[in-house]
């Protein structure tokens, strides 16, 4: 397996905008999530944590309960967009699990690239689909 299969590449943030700004939605309840979602990724990439096995875990409990939290919303409000922003999320757990088993493995070179790049790959995920869901879930966009 590639490292390419673990997770995208990551892209330059926008001029001007960091990351963490790319990451928030404007919709509370989903900001909450994200915020706590950066705040695992910075210690997976904290290089005086070693306990990649522990905050991995994490990672992947969290992202478990911020997936079923949006498709939650998404279900409740009939959001046209429910089955691809899913799909998403589910090629992220895939990726957790992935690396879970690399680190299992003794692979730490590729859980140490993994969180590397995990931050590039979620703005992009929050900046498109999350954003258009707290738009529809504020009621400023109607999901065509
Ligand atoms: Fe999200
Ligand atoms: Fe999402």
């Amino acid at each position: 397996m590639t490292e390419a299969s673990i997770a995208p590449k990551p892209v330059a943030a926008a001029s001007g905008a960091t990351l963490h700004d790319r990451i928030l939605v404007g919709f509370k309840p989903i900001d909450d999530l994200h915020k706590e979602f950066e705040e695992i990724v910075g210690v997976l990439n904290d290089p005086a944590e070693a306990d990649f096995g522990e905050h991995l875990l994490a990672l992947h409990e969290h992202m478990l309960r911020h997936a079923a939290t949006e498709e939650g919303f998404m279900a409740q409000e009939g959001y046209a967009h429910l089955g691809r922003h899913r799909r998403a999320h589910e090629h992220l757990l895939e990726a957790i699990a992935r690396v879970r088993d690399r680190w299992d493995c003794g692979d730490v070179e590729s859980v140490q690239r993994f969180a590397a790049e995990l931050m590039s790959w979620f703005a992009i995920h929050a900046s498109s689909e999350d954003a258009e869901l707290a738009a529809f879930l504020k009621g400023e966009a109607k999901a065509a």
